[in-house]
């Protein structure tokens, strides 16, 4: 069994799928790990789209390049009117809170042996349009999911992350 750094470590963004499909099972796992995520106040404001049928993936080619073959992609969004807001007023925790679950699906899929890549390359106002979502809804994100196909492997910078002492202070 992995450590946690060594599964943060073996995930990568893959960019070409395999047409192999991923068990309920397996999807299910994914989703309990976002299920379980924390959220501010404990809110729980997301909303999370499988999409997975022919129609489905159809509509999140329409929005994106980059399904890369995925079999299944989360879109995932929160409820506007269930959120926090930061006082001042000028932000709320929407895009924190399914970052914070997105997150915990994505080292649940590699947990589970599954490949995954996040994606913001579409218009979150388009992917509202077109996926019929209610008014309340903003998509942060799409979450491709499936397998790699032979030969995917991480793209170079994969490996290429700043030092601590680059992005950490301490006092
Ligand atoms: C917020 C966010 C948005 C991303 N959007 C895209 C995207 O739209 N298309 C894509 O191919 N990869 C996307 N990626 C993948 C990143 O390019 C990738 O995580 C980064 O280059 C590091 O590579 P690694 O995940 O293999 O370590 C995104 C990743 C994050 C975290």
């Amino acid at each position: 069994m992995k450590s946690f750094l060594e599964l943060a470590e073996a995930r990568y963004s893959c960019k070409k799928f395999s047409d192999r499909a991923i068990s309920d099972e397996d999807l299910n796992y994914v989703l309990e790990a976002g299920r379980l995520a924390p959220t501010a106040k404990n809110l729980q404001p997301q909303h999370i789209y499988v999409m997975r049928s022919a129609e489905a993936l159809e509509q999140i080619d329409k929005l994106t390049p980059c399904r890369y073959g995925a079999p299944v992609v989360a879109v995932i969004a929160y409820d506007r009117d269930n959120v926090f807001t930061f006082p001042g007023g000028r932000a709320t925790s929407g895009a924190e809170d399914v970052s914070i679950v997105a997150t915990h699906m994505m080292l649940a899929a590699a947990d589970r042996g599954l490949n995954s890549c996040w994606l913001n390359f579409f218009d979150p106002d388009k992917a509202a349009a077109e996926l019929d979502l209610p008014d309340n809804e903003t998509v942060v994100l799409l979450l491709d999911l499936g397998y790699a196909a032979e030969g995917a492997a991480p793209l170079a910078n994969h490996t290429n992350r700043k030092a601590l002492s680059e992005t950490v202070t301490w006092r």
